[in-house]
């Protein structure tokens, strides 16, 4: 059977689990799935969602994205070197005002989040390009096009890797590759726990009053509410993703995220770039009672809409 060589990095939780259980677990087993992550020891709750599939469609191997090394290591030890499908997926995000940030774990994120994926691809593209062959997806972000009050560096990260990819599509074009990035809105996986535990940690003495004021008591007194309400879980992503990677042209950008489609398409109306600026600032300190009602609206929806679903509504007795 031909089965496509699918190569994913951070898998030990969250998106990078969630595409690695789905890839595997392919119906028509179209895939052999090499999921890997820095941190073996970390291994058990994939081993535990790939199920029957280890050993099968699916090997777990060592690969740190911060790291050239281990990334031969892991590229070297498969047959033919041939990576059909590679998906980046590994990241970190962070957040708060970039007075109390140290230039050190500002250069973390860099490092994980776009040079991880250029490390990947000084490895990897060489082979594609000889081969002709090869779907390059990169787990981009919402970030990745706009900006988010208190993520500057986060979405920096994302925007480096967009313009990255952006620039490398057209040369990959050439060779008969596809690059696809993938912008998910606010997800619920660990990486929303571990962001927002660091930002309650945050020491604020740096910053002036208003701007420590603004994060404590705006940011991140909104944070879990929006992750509520319009977060996806990381299966969903996983299911975008799968049919993204099934496609015989497969676009160069998809959001996984319908609610938050309009906030990106503000972005695209306004060439001068006033418009979402304009319309967040209005959103977060003038609107704010509008923006948590429509918050608990989308909320009411979403809860309707999986009742729907799942057939429990207001007029079950259950
Ligand atoms: N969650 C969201 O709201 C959201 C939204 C949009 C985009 N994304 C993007 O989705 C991707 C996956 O995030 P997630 O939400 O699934 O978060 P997650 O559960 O925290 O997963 C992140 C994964 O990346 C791994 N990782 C970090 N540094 C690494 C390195 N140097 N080498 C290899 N792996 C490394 C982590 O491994 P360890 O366990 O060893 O730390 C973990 O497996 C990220 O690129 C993120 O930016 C997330």
């Amino acid at each position: 059977m031909n089965q496509k060589v699918v190569l994913i990095t951070g898998c030990s939780s969250g998106i990078g689990l969630a595409l690695a259980t789905r890839i595997a677990k392919d119906e028509k087993k179209r895939f052999m799935v090499y999921a890997t992550m820095r941190n073996l020891s970390k291994g058990e709750a994939l081993v535990e969602a790939a199920g029957r599939t280890l050993g099968r469609t699916m090997e777990i191997k060592q690969l740190d994205v911060c790291n050239e090394d281990s990334i031969k290591a892991c590229v070297d030890s498969l047959p033919e070197r041939r990576v059909d499908i590679l998906i980046s997926n590994a990241g970190m995000g962070m957040i708060g005002p970039i007075e109390c940030q140290s230039i050190d774990d500002m250069r973390s994120v860099m490092d994980t989040n776009f040079f991880g994926l250029v490390r990947l691809l000084k490895e990897i593209l060489p082979d594609m390009k000889r081969r002709k062959k090869g779907h390059i997806v990169v787990i981009s972000s919402v970030m990745g096009i706009q900006g988010i009050l208190f993520n500057d560096i986060y979405a920096a990260s994302k925007f480096a890797v967009e313009g990255f990819c952006e620039s490398l599509a057209v040369q990959a074009l050439r060779f008969n590759l596809n690059i696809s990035l993938i912008e998910p809105g606010p997800v619920i996986t660990e990486f929303e726990r571990k962001v927002y535990d660091e930002g309650l940690k945050t020491d604020l003495s740096k910053a002036d009053k208003v701007t420590a004021d603004m994060f404590t008591n705006i940011y991140l007194k909104n944070y879990k509410q929006i992750f509520e309400t319009l977060g996806q879980s990381a299966d969903d992503v996983a299911e975008h993703t799968f049919k993204i990677i099934t496609m015989e042209n497969p676009p160069f950008r998809h959001q996984t995220n319908t609610l938050y489609t309009p906030m990106t398409t503000l972005k695209y109306a306004d060439p001068n770039g006033d418009l979402p600026i304009d319309t967040f600032y209005k959103m977060v300190f003038e609107h704010d009672k509008v923006f948590n009602a429509s918050l608990n609206f989308l909320k009411l929806l979403r809860w309707r809409k999986g009742a729907a679903l799942t057939g429990i509504g207001r007029g079950s007795t259950n």
